[in-house]
């Protein structure tokens, strides 16, 4: 009742701003994506991504160790794999000594309380950029989520903490957990990405592997037949519900700024912790926008990271993972 109530005296200073606010990111909440290349001394920009690299195997060691410096303690590992190793079923996705696996134990020996998550989907691997086992025009279902559980088996033997399969495949999280347990990886953990979009914002990320689908016949250039249909809503909160049951730890909803309605269900309907990535166009936007003189860059990532933490995250995967940390130390 005004003048009784005055909504500006808790707006006064930051002090008093500080004390009564709700939210905040902090270095504790970050997943920093990493992209790994063959060879050596190399750090190559991503064209769509300024300012964010593919690193080799030394250099890898290198962001590593700075990145947990700087207090990020968990890294999300995506590899770039050479054209002539792809194939239809994603033959060297199950390399034990693929870039993965060297990857994987590469980030451990550097930083051994690192946690390492790594992505598990066949894109990088399919000569096709799909995230499945192509037949007659199709992607099957099956057959994928089998070669997905001993991919992901590979990489917990190569040391992974917590494996992330983010292809949508229907039931690939109770294949993979059922593998993990038979081989006594009980503690090896399950990021599912259960709520993931067949969104336009992935472009930058598939430049920078090198994945996107490719122009064939017979074969859809999409990946609409298992990433979700931008326009639903509450089938977000079914797929993550199932993926709980199958054994997910720790569940995802993917892309983050267009999509905090549904991080807020989630969050809502489920008892574990959601993860939100920040994906490569939403990083490339502010990129381009900052570029131009347009908007407040650090201001801007600061305000979305803070608003994809309000709707309801518990972590966030995000290229501005490092930019963002600086920032607020
Ligand atoms: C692989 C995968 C993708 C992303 C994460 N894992 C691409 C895709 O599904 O096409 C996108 C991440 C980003 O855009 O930052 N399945």
């Amino acid at each position: 009742m005004y003048p009784l109530r005055r909504n500006r005296r808790l707006r006064t200073s930051e002090a008093m701003r500080s004390l009564v606010r709700e939210n905040a990111i902090t270095p504790n909440d970050f997943i920093a994506p990493l992209f790994v290349v063959e060879g050596k001394n190399k750090k190559e920009e991503i064209a769509s991504m300024p300012n964010y690299f593919r690193f080799s195997l030394d250099l890898l060691e290198k962001e590593v160790k700075e990145l947990w410096n700087l207090g990020i303690k968990s890294v999300l590992l995506f590899v770039k794999v050479p054209d002539n190793l792809k194939d239809n079923a994603g033959t060297e996705a199950l390399n034990n000594d693929g870039l993965m696996p060297r990857a994987i134990r590469t980030v451990k020996n550097a930083v051994p309380e690192m946690l390492v998550m790594t992505d598990v989907a066949l894109d990088p691997y399919s000569a096709y950029g799909h995230d499945g086992v192509i037949a007659h025009g199709k992607i099957i279902n099956d057959d994928t989520t089998a070669i997905l559980a001993e991919m992901g088996l590979s990489h917990a033997k190569a040391g992974a903490d917590i494996l992330a399969p983010s292809d949508m495949m229907d039931g690939r999280i109770f294949e993979m957990r059922g593998l993990l347990e038979d081989e006594g990886f009980h503690d090896t953990g399950i990021m599912s990405y259960s709520a993931k979009y067949a969104s336009a914002f992935y472009g930058p990320f598939r430049d920078a592997l090198d994945s996107a689908p490719v122009d064939a016949e017979n074969i859809p250039k999409d990946k609409k037949t298992y990433q979700m249909d931008p326009a639903n809503r509450e089938e977000a909160v079914k797929e993550t519900l199932m993926d709980i049951e199958e054994g997910a730890d720790i569940v995802m909803v993917k892309p983050g700024l267009c999509y905090l309605d549904i991080v807020r269900d989630i969050r809502n309907a489920v008892n574990i912790p959601v993860a939100v990535y920040q994906v490569s166009g939403e990083y490339a936007m502010i990129k381009a926008a900052a570029e131009k003189g347009w908007l407040d860059h650090d201001a801007v990532v600061l305000e979305q990271l803070t608003a994809i933490k309000r709707a309801g995250a518990s972590m966030i995967a995000s290229y501005f993972a490092k930019d963002a940390v600086k920032l607020i130390s």
